[in-house]
């Protein structure tokens, strides 16, 4: 399949409180499957440690996320798209150490530049997909304001429940406060193994706080996810029986997203109807 331009395209941010739970691989995983159907991929890194951006390998660089926020020009962020080692189709804004200074927030619509950055750009892709540092704070309210879901990641674990907890209220303060159309895409549950008791607990403890937004679709521990980190190449391209099994999840899950984005453009309609008439009565924003 390839893009049409009909349709409006996925924007996902990819939100945790924590480090380490596999918001990036999550990111990298489903931009592999968009890259697997041939779908026209932009990858925007917001976490200061570029690991997205390691993984995906652009032969060249100019300028980065910290340049695009420090300008926040309508559209400046097409100056800073670059092609991804990946191949035809993935391309990349890159980050770099120096987006730490971007972490605070800077003077007024601070938590919207992102959003005026990419004004024109989103629209060239199928799928736009955001990489998140760890940290609810200026970066992630940068990528919630720019996207229409949020994809929150947590292992199976004791800090699961009050982590997942975090990051959807993250979301809901952003959607309250300048991203109507903003939604939660669900609760994805990396390396997963509910064969051990402790994920299973954690497993139902999710699904009963939310049984709406618990993903259906899990992501196994496979050592082959960091084998194609390494390499720098899609999960997808690699080649054991663990690639195959984190490609189907993958899968899985960009069919997920694809839904849950074409309900929210369905939304739209009606927040965009209410945002105007929010403007247009002179609303104070503070
Ligand atoms: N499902 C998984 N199976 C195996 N290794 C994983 C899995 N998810 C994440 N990892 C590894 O765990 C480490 C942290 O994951 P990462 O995606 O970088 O987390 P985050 O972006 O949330 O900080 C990385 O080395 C990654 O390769
Ligand atoms: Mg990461």
């Amino acid at each position: 399949m390839s893009g049409t331009g009909t349709t409006a395209p996925l924007t996902c941010a990819v939100v945790a409180q924590k480090g380490g739970v596999g918001k990036t691989t999550a990111l990298l995983g489903i931009a592999g499957a968009a890259w697997e159907r041939g779908l026209r991929t932009l990858v925007v890194d917001l976490d200061p440690q570029a690991n997205a951006t390691a993984a995906l390998d652009p032969a060249s660089t100019a300028y980065s996320t910290n340049d695009v926020l420090a300008d926040a020009r309508p559209g400046v962020a097409a100056d800073a798209v670059v092609a991804s080692g990946w191949g035809e189709g993935i391309e990349l804004i890159p980050s770099e150490r120096a987006l730490e200074h971007r972490a605070v927030p800077e003077g007024r619509d601070s938590a919207l530049r992102l959003r005026i950055a990419l004004e024109g750009v989103i629209d060239r892709y199928d799928v736009v997909l955001v990489d998140c540092p760890p940290s609810l704070g200026e970066l992630t309210r940068n990528a919630l304001a720019a996207v229409r879901l949020a994809l929150v990641v947590t292992e199976p674990s004791f800090f699961a429940l009050p982590g997942a907890a975090a990051a959807l209220e993250a979301v809901e303060v952003v959607r309250g406060s300048n991203n109507l159309v903003l939604r939660p895409a669900g609760v994805l549950v990396n390396r997963a193994r509910p064969q051990t008791s402790e994920h299973a607990f954690r497993l139902a403890e999710l699904r009963e706080t939310y049984p709406d937004l618990l993903l259906p679709v899990t992501i196994p521990d496979r050592t082959a996810l960091q084998q194609a980190q390494g390499a720098c190449v899609p999960v997808q391209a690699w080649r054991s029986t663990g690639a195959h099994e984190a490609s189907d999840a993958f899968d899985d899950l960009l069919d997920l997203l694809l839904d849950a984005a074409a309900r929210t453009v369905a939304d739209l309609g009606v927040a965009a109807a209410l945002t105007s008439s929010l403007t247009s009565t002179g609303t104070d924003h503070r």
